[in-house]
């Protein structure tokens, strides 16, 4: 198992926002988390990056990455995870960058950070940059210069070149238009084939879920309320939860056409 989450639990002050038991995402798989607005999805992301408790939360249980736990461990450890082992990608990727660095910067930071020589992170970045379609003259822009389609695929070309063996993509294709979203979502399920990376794909969309997620897990007040595969969950739903979430996407109760 590449993420194992068991029996976390996340808080702010004397408010529990998260419980969850158990979670999992191997090696090759796209698991979608959905749910409500404000159900925990994004809290449980951060604190997989190691990032909860610097927005203030407090975090127990356990995260495991590939048998190694990652609550409690030393900062300069996570550090070195984060961004490197474990990547993610945001809504707005755009505003993720670091604005005065041009993307081929933002690169070279990024891969010699994590101990690449500088021909060596030349070579990552433009290969990984081919991989996501993307132009080499790319590297010159600054990251205004990026159509939120282009920043996306800058994002999963980062993690590419840093050969991250987890991507959590939080809301990652929400704020694009369909056909964009359409092409990052391709991109996404490229990438686990020819990578083999562990996806944790948070959305709101239930079609998008349903088109590239093996499995789901619906998440409600911190809880999972239901977990299995993605055909099984979203067209025999067990939950009550489950059920009403499906049934304010009336696309995909018309039924799958894909
Ligand atoms: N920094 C914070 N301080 C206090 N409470 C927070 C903080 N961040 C998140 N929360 C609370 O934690 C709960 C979960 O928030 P989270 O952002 O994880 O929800 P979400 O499922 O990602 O929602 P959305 O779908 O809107 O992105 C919410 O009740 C939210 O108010
Ligand atoms: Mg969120």
């Amino acid at each position: 198992m590449k993420l194992a989450i068991r029996d976390l639990e996340i808080g702010f002050g004397d408010r529990r926002v998260v419980e969850l038991a158990e979670l999992d995402v191997a090696a090759g798989e796209i698991v979608g988390l959905v749910g409500e607005s404000g159900s925990g999805k994004s809290i449980t992301a951060l604190a997989v990056l190691g990032l909860a408790e610097a927005a203030g939360a407090r975090v127990t249980g356990s995260i495991e990455l590939d048998g190694r736990e990652l609550i409690g461990a030393p900062p300069s450890q996570l550090r070195e995870i984060r961004g490197s082992r474990i990547a993610m990608i945001f809504q707005h990727p755009v505003s993720a960058f670091n604005p005065v660095f041009r993307v081929g910067e933002i690169f070279l930071r990024a891969l010699r950070l994590h101990g690449a020589s500088r021909a060596k992170a030349v070579e990552r970045a433009r290969s990984a940059l081919a991989e996501v379609l993307l132009p080499y003259e790319l590297l010159n822009r600054y990251p205004h210069q990026l159509s939120g389609g282009q920043a996306q695929r800058v994002a999963v070309a980062l993690a590419v070149a840093l050969r991250a063996e987890v991507l959590i993509a939080d809301e990652a294709t929400s704020a694009l238009d369909v056909t964009v979203q359409a092409e990052i979502v391709e991109l996404l399920a490229r990438l686990r084939e020819l990578e083999g990376i562990a996806i944790l794909f948070i959305s709101h969309d239930l079609a998008v879920v349903g088109q590239l997620c093996d499995r789901v897990a619906v998440m409600r007040e911190g809880r999972i309320v239901e977990t299995g595969r993605t055909e099984r969950v979203l067209h025999a739903p067990q939950d009550p939860y489950t059920r009403e979430l499906i049934a304010a996407v009336p696309r995909i109760t018309a039924g799958r056409t894909a």
